[in-house]
C-alpha cells in the first residue's frame, strides 16, 4: 500500500514537473520561446515551415533592404509579428526577430497555444477553429484576402497553401507511439507544384498572327498578388524560321509592383502579326515564367508549334 502511495506521488510531481516545463511555451513578450523548442517534438512541420518565406521573412536580402536595414519602423511589426492581429495592431516580438513569421507568431496568444483540433498535447493548448479560414491570413496579407473575397472563392488559403495529409503531429519516439496519424497542413506555403498549377497557356497559329492566352485558372487572387514584394509572372513569345533563326520575341510583364497582376479566371489574349521572315514553316514558343527578384526562375506553363 505504502509503496503504490510513493510511486502515485512520485508520477505526480513527474507529471507536475512535465506540464511547468511546457508552461514556459506560454510566456510571450521578451520570453517568448524560439521556434527551436517546437522543433523537440513537431519534426516535420518544423522542417518546412524553416524552408517557407515565412520563416525568411525578417532577415530576406529584399526585406533587409527595402527597409533601410531595419530602419524603417512601419515595415517591421508584420515581418516578425508577436502574434496574430488585425494589420494596424500587429507588434514586433521583441526577440527571435531572425526567425520572422514562427510558430508562436501563428499559434501563441493570450499565454496559449491555440491548433485547429482539441488535443491532449505535452503543452498546454486550445482549440481556435479560424486557424483554418482565410480571415487568419487576412491581417498581415490584406490586399491579397480583398483579392481572394471579390473573387466568388471555392477555396481558402489554408485549402491550397498549406494542403492537409495524413501524418504524425509528434513523429519522434517515444511520443509517436501515443500520437495517431491525423490531417497535417503543409507549412512550406508555395512550391514549385502550386505555381504549375497558376495558370493556363494556350496559343493558335495563324496564316499571318498568332494568338497566345494566358488565364489564371489556379490562384484565388492575382497572378501575381501582393503589394510590397517584386513578385513577376513574364510571358515570353518567340518565333523562329525554319532554320531555327529567331525572327520574333516579346515579352509581357504582369507585376506586383506595377498593379498589372491578372485577375482571378482572367484571360489575357495578345494577337502578334507574324512578321515578313517568318515563312510558312515557323515555329512558335511561349512560355510563362515566375521570377522573384534574388529567387531562381521557375517555369509555370509552356506551348510549343511546328
Ligand atoms: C504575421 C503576419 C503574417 C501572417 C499571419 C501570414 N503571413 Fe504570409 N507572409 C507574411 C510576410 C511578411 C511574408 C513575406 C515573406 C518574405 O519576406 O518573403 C509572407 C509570405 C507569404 C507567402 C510567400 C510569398 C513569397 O515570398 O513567396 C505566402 C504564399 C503566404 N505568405 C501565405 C500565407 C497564408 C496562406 C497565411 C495564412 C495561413 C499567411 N501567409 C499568414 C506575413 C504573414
Ligand atoms: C514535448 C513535445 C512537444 C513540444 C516540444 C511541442 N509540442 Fe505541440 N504537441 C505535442 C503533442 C504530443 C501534441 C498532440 C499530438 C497529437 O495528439 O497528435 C501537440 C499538439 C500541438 C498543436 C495542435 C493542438 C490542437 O489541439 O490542435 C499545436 C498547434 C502545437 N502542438 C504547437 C506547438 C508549438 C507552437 C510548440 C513550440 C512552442 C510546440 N507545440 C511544442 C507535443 C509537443
Ligand atoms: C503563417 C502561420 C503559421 C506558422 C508560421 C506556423 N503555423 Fe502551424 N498552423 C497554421 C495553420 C493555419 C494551421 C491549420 C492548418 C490546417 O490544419 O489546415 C496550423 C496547424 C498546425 C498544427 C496542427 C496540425 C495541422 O496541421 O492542423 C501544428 C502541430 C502546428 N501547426 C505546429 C506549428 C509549428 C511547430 C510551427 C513552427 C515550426 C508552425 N506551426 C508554424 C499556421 C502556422
Ligand atoms: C486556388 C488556390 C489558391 C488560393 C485559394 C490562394 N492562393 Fe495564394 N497562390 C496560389 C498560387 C498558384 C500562387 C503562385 C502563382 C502566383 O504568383 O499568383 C500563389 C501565390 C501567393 C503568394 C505569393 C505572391 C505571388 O503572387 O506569387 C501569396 C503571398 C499568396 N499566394 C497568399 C494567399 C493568401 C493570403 C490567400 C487567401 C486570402 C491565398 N493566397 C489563396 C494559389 C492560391
Ligand atoms: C501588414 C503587413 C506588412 C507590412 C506592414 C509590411 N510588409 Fe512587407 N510583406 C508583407 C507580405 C504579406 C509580403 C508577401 C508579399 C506581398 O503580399 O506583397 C511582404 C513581402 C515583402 C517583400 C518581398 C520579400 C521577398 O522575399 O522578396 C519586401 C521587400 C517587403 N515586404 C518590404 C516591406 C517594406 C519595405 C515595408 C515597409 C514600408 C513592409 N514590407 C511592410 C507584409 C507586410
Amino acid at each position: 500500500m505504502k509503496k503504490i502511495v510513493i510511486i502515485a506521488g512520485l508520477v505526480l510531481v513527474m507529471l507536475c514537473l512535465v506540464a511547468s516545463k511546457y508552461d514556459s511555451f506560454l510566456e510571450m513578450g521578451d520570453k517568448t520561446v524560439k521556434s527551436a523548442a517546437c522543433n523537440e517534438c513537431h519534426k516535420t512541420i518544423y522542417g518546412d515551415w524553416s524552408k517557407d518565406f515565412h520563416a525568411k521573412a525578417y532577415v530576406n536580402d529584399p526585406f533587409k533592404k527595402a527597409s533601410n536595414a531595419y530602419s524603417k519602423q512601419e515595415c517591421l511589426a508584420c515581418h516578425a509579428a508577436q502574434e496574430i492581429a488585425q494589420e494596424n495592431s500587429l507588434k514586433l516580438r521583441p526577440v527571435h526577430q531572425d526567425e520572422g513569421i514562427n510558430c508562436t507568431t501563428c499559434h501563441l496568444r493570450n499565454n496559449m497555444i491555440y491548433g485547429p483540433y482539441k488535443l491532449k498535447a505535452s503543452h498546454k493548448s486550445e482549440k481556435d477553429e479560424s486557424l483554418l479560414k482565410s480571415e487568419f491570413c487576412a491581417g498581415c496579407h490584406q490586399p491579397t484576402y480583398k483579392e481572394w473575397q471579390t473573387s466568388s472563392p471555392q477555396k481558402t488559403c489554408q485549402e491550397c497553401h498549406m494542403p492537409r495529409t495524413e501524418g504524425k503531429l509528434v513523429p519522434v519516439f517515444p511520443l509517436s507511439l501515443a500520437t495517431p496519424k491525423r490531417m497535417v497542413g503543409h507549412h512550406l506555403q508555395i512550391n514549385e507544384g502550386l505555381i504549375k498549377g497558376a495558370a493556363s497557356l494556350s496559343g493558335q497559329k495563324g496564316a499571318d498572327s498568332i494568338v497566345i492566352t494566358v488565364t489564371n485558372t489556379g490562384t484565388g487572387h492575382a497572378m501575381p498578388t501582393g503589394k510590397y514584394g517584386d513578385y513577376r509572372m513574364v510571358l515570353t513569345t518567340q518565333i523562329t524560321d525554319a532554320g531555327g533563326k529567331e525572327v520574333f520575341s516579346k515579352e509581357e510583364i504582369f507585376s506586383t509592383q506595377k498593379g498589372t497582376g491578372v485577375p482571378f479566371k482572367k484571360a489575357m489574349r495578345y494577337i502578334y502579326p507574324l512578321p515578313a521572315g517568318a515563312g510558312k514553316a515557323y515555329k512558335a514558343k511561349a512560355t510563362l515564367v515566375y521570377q522573384v527578384s534574388g529567387r531562381p526562375d521557375i517555369l509555370a506553363a509552356s506551348w510549343n508549334a511546328e
